[in-house]
């Protein structure tokens, strides 16, 4: 028997922003995707998905699941799994709707699975790219941020490499820690639409979405700036300004800005929707642990899903 774990996370800034090369900040959390893997019975790559996610989510990427294993298998395993067939059972605490690199989190956890059961060896590098191949099934172009914090977690500042060399990674560190919730509206939407859409609008104007490009990189910097700091009531402020600028872009959802909404006015010192958007989850940051809990059941109380999380010691 092998296993393997991935890492749930949450974009803080950037995203959407970050698949064109600009700056992001991201976090892993401490919920995870995690994989058993035995031999199996009959021949192939066979999947048990037993994770807890929003409805429809499992069947709805149950293809691009599929798909994330024959491209990770293609680009680093090498294996042939009709000879030497595998059983795969997914589970792990990362309830699983969009936004919260399940995707992601499933792909690094099979790799570091099969890796240990193969004797694979593979290095943090090699299971990150694995994470990256097996997202483009769901994700299309994915930037790298989602696998990069599924697999090494903690909170960082990621820029894509647009020329196809090293992504920009360095780990930050806080001045305080944050005390966010993430809230799922319970909508799943595939994160590969939610990036074509914004490809298309930006090509029908450009002019336009430059400037908004412009405003979430200034938004990123100075981001970066206030969680070194520990200036949390500007980092809120920077979470909402994001907010509208990826309302701007048209990657927000009703249901997202209600509960942007709903989360400021119980004490949110900030909110945005978090990923890929149009559904999925949003982030709310608080002051501290008590006005947490209070929104978190305010969520509750409407019949959302919430994930408590807390970034830095
Ligand atoms: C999805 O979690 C984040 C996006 O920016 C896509 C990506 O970075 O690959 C929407």
């Amino acid at each position: 028997m092998a296993t393997g774990s991935g890492f749930g996370k949450a974009i803080l800034f950037g995203e959407h922003f970050v698949v064109y090369g600009n700056a992001s900040i991201a976090s892993g959390i401490s919920k995870k995707t995690e994989v058993i893997l035995v031999e199996g019975t009959e021949p192939g790559f066979k999947i048990i998905d037993k994770r807890p996610a929003a409805e429809g989510y499992i069947e709805k990427y149950a293809e691009a699941q599929r798909e994330s294993v024959e491209l990770m298998n293609k680009a680093v395993w090498h294996l042939d799994f009709d000879k030497t067939p595998v059983e795969v059972t997914i589970a792990g605490d990362l309830y699983c709707a969009s936004g919260v690199g399940a995707s992601a989190a499933s792909c690094v956890a099979m790799a570091r699975a099969v890796s240990e059961h193969f004797d694979l060896n593979l290095s943090e590098e090699e299971i990150n790219k694995c994470g990256l191949e097996g997202d483009k099934a769901y994700a299309g172009t994915p930037s790298g941020i989602d696998n990069t914090c599924s697999t090494y977690g903690g909170l960082i500042f990621f820029r894509k490499n647009l020329d196809g060399g090293e992504n920009q990674m360095d780990q930050l560190t806080l001045g305080k820690p944050l005390n966010i919730l993430l809230v799922s509206t319970g909508i799943t939407t595939k994160t590969k639409l939610a990036v074509d859409g914004v490809r298309e609008r930006k090509e029908q104007d450009p002019e336009e979405y430059e400037i908004v490009f412009e405003e979430a990189e200034k938004v990123v910097i100075q981001a970066k700036d206030a969680l070194a700091e520990g200036n949390l009531i500007k980092v809120g402020q920077l979470m909402d300004e994001n907010h509208e600028l990826l309302q701007e872009i048209r990657v927000s959802h009703p249901e997202l800005d209600h509960l942007v909404d709903l989360t400021r006015d119980n004490d949110a010192l900030g909110a945005k929707m978090t990923g890929g958007g149009m559904g999925g989850y949003m982030i709310a940051l608080f002051a501290d642990a008590e006005t947490q809990e209070e929104a978190a059941r305010v969520c509750e109380s409407e019949g959302y899903k919430v994930i408590r999380a807390r970034i830095g010691n």
